[in-house]
């Protein structure tokens, strides 16, 4: 058992013991790692706005190298940071030669008041790491920086001249790994055993975005294996689990939450699947978004279409599936397709392991089937077959990096253009994501035609009970739900998908 945390930070080893291990990563770099980096700035502090983008590399053990991504500092945790490589906007620039993609950023005049700026740089290193991960010598396309930028504001230089400075830096500058001693961090990182990791901060204070919060320090656990998971779940049932944090770091950050034990997913490897095993997609609970991203891009290329628009390039980074799962909020993204998809979930504890067909799982609002001691190990989803039709949606207010006001997802399978089987689910309409079981029968051995599926989108209004707030009304709802089977049916329709 290790009783520290070891990471390294813009080359430096760091070993973390104390009350440090707790903070959010943005308290520590800027009030408490010596010297202080105050260049990744704070402005949301939840997630939104990118400022605070720190690059973070992983070990990937095939390869044997570090693979570098993004992340939103200010929602992260000290303890998250076990065996990485941080690298901030600091760690850029070697003896004051600035990298590619900091003098495109000055050339283009990429920056004015320089608050998003430190964001911004390493939000394009981060796509160039990714570019030059996938092999891709060629330019930024304006679409990687669309995307690859959603989770970035800028207030007052506006886009056009940092969209400059992206397709000047380009994606030849080689990996930011090479800017350090790449080797024996890597050499260093791979021989800490993967052994579980208890850090106890003992009492003192804790820091929440610069503010002090005086004996909030809770006990950390880095299980190595499940049942070192599943055994510490036993012996402190009311600890809070930790996948991605990124929901987690919005309510600390918010004062929502503070933990007494922590629990940590993300260093078991046992919950690093991502698989196709008999037709079926398995993924752990390790397992973080951008990940299923990739995996999902060719085998279930409408899942990957509509995870383009869950959150941000960092969010996706952090989060991952069964946080979502978790958190069962009824505007989840990823629900409505495990509803239709037909997933199970897997949980255990120490007395055993269960199934549980995703929509048994969820018992009312944020009310979950999952006793104390039990931990979410991984979701099987039967992938959809050759003459399944998917097709899900998300509404928001916003394009990108918005919260759903209405989610849709539906799968008919059609034979001879009728409807053999429908599924359809849907969320932002009550306490849960539900099905619509009148729309589903009434859909069932019906050509598919505009009238079916108007006519169904009428019977659906009947099983939702859609709330008023600040996202949209209970009429707007209600109408959107109507709309979204016209709009499938016409989606289905054509070659292209039409972008609501
Ligand atoms: C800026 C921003 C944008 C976002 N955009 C979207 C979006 O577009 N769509 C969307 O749906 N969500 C969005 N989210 C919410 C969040 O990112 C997702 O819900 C994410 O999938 C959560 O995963 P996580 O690993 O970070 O969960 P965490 O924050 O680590 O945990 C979430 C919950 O799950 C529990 N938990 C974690 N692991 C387990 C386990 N193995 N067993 C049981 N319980 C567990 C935790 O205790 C906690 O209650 C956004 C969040 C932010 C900050
Ligand atoms: S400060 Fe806005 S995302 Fe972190
Ligand atoms: S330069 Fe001021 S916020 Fe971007």
């Amino acid at each position: 058992m290790r009783d520290h945390l070891v990471f390294y930070l813009n080359g430096n080893r760091q070993a973390v013991r104390g009350p440090q291990a707790a903070m959010t990563v943005t308290d520590y770099l800027r009030d408490s790692c010596t010297p202080r980096l105050t260049g990744t700035k704070v402005a949301c502090a939840e997630g939104d706005c990118g400022a605070c983008t720190v690059l973070v590399g992983r070990l990937n053990a095939e390869q044997n190298q570090l693979e570098y991504q993004t992340i939103d500092a200010c929602i992260a945790f000290v303890y998250q940071l076990d065996r990485s490589h941080v690298i901030t906007v600091e760690g850029l620039a070697e003896a004051g030669l600035l990298t590619d993609v900091q003098r495109a950023m000055v050339d283009c005049h990429g920056s004015q008041c320089g608050f998003c700026t430190p964001g911004f740089v390493m939000a394009l290193h981060g796509l160039a790491e990714e570019k030059c991960e996938a092999g891709a010598t060629d330019a930024m396309t304006d679409d990687d920086m669309r995307l690859g930028l959603s989770g970035n504001l800028c207030r007052c230089t506006g886009y056009a001249q940092i969209l400059d400075a992206g397709r000047q830096a380009g994606t030849n500058q080689g990996s930011v790994g090479d800017l350090f001693d790449a080797k024996s961090i890597l050499a260093d990182l791979s021989k800490l055993d993967s052994v579980p990791v208890h850090v106890n901060p003992g009492s003192g204070d804790a820091t929440t975005n610069g503010a002090v919060v005086a004996d909030a320090l809770p006990e950390i656990f880095l299980p190595s294996t499940t049942d070192d998971l599943l055994a510490r779940r036993a012996e402190r049932p009311t600890s809070t689990l930790v996948a991605g944090a990124t929901d987690l770091g919005v309510q600390h950050n918010h004062g929502k939450i503070r933990p007494t034990d922590i629990l940590v997913t993300g260093g078991v490897d046992e919950l690093d699947v991502l698989e196709v095993e008999d037709s079926a997609l398995v993924i752990g609970a390790a397992v973080s978004w951008s990940r299923i991203e990739s995996f999902v891009r060719d085998r279930i290329p409408e899942y990957h279409h509509i995870l383009t628009r869950f959150g941000s390039p960092q969010v996706r980074h952090a989060g991952t599936l069964i946080g979502n799962l978790a958190n069962a909020s009824p505007i989840a993204d990823s629900i409505p397709f495990h509803y239709v998809a037909g997933s199970t979930l897997e949980v255990g504890s120490v007395s055993g392991r269960r199934q549980i067909p995703i929509e048994d799982f969820y018992l009312g609002y944020k009310k979950l089937d999952l006793k104390p001691d039990e931990v979410i190990l991984a979701v099987r989803t039967p992938l959809p077959t050759e003459n399944q039709r998917l097709k899900l949606y998300k509404i928001s207010r916003r394009r990108d990096m918005d919260i759903s006001t209405v989610t849709a997802a539906f799968l008919l399978e059609i034979e001879d253009d009728a409807i053999v089987s429908a599924r359809v689910a849907t969320g932002g309409v009550g306490p849960t994501v539900v099905r619509l079981p009148k729309a589903e029968a009434s859909l069932t051995g019906q050509p598919l035609t505009e009238t079916t599926m108007r006519e169904a989108g009428l019977i659906a209004r009947d099983e939702i009970t859609p709330i008023t707030d600040v996202r949209g009304s209970a009429d707007y709802r209600w109408q959107l739900v109507e709309n979204l089977f016209v709009k499938c049916f016409h989606d289905l329709s054509s070659l292209q998908p039409v972008e609501v």
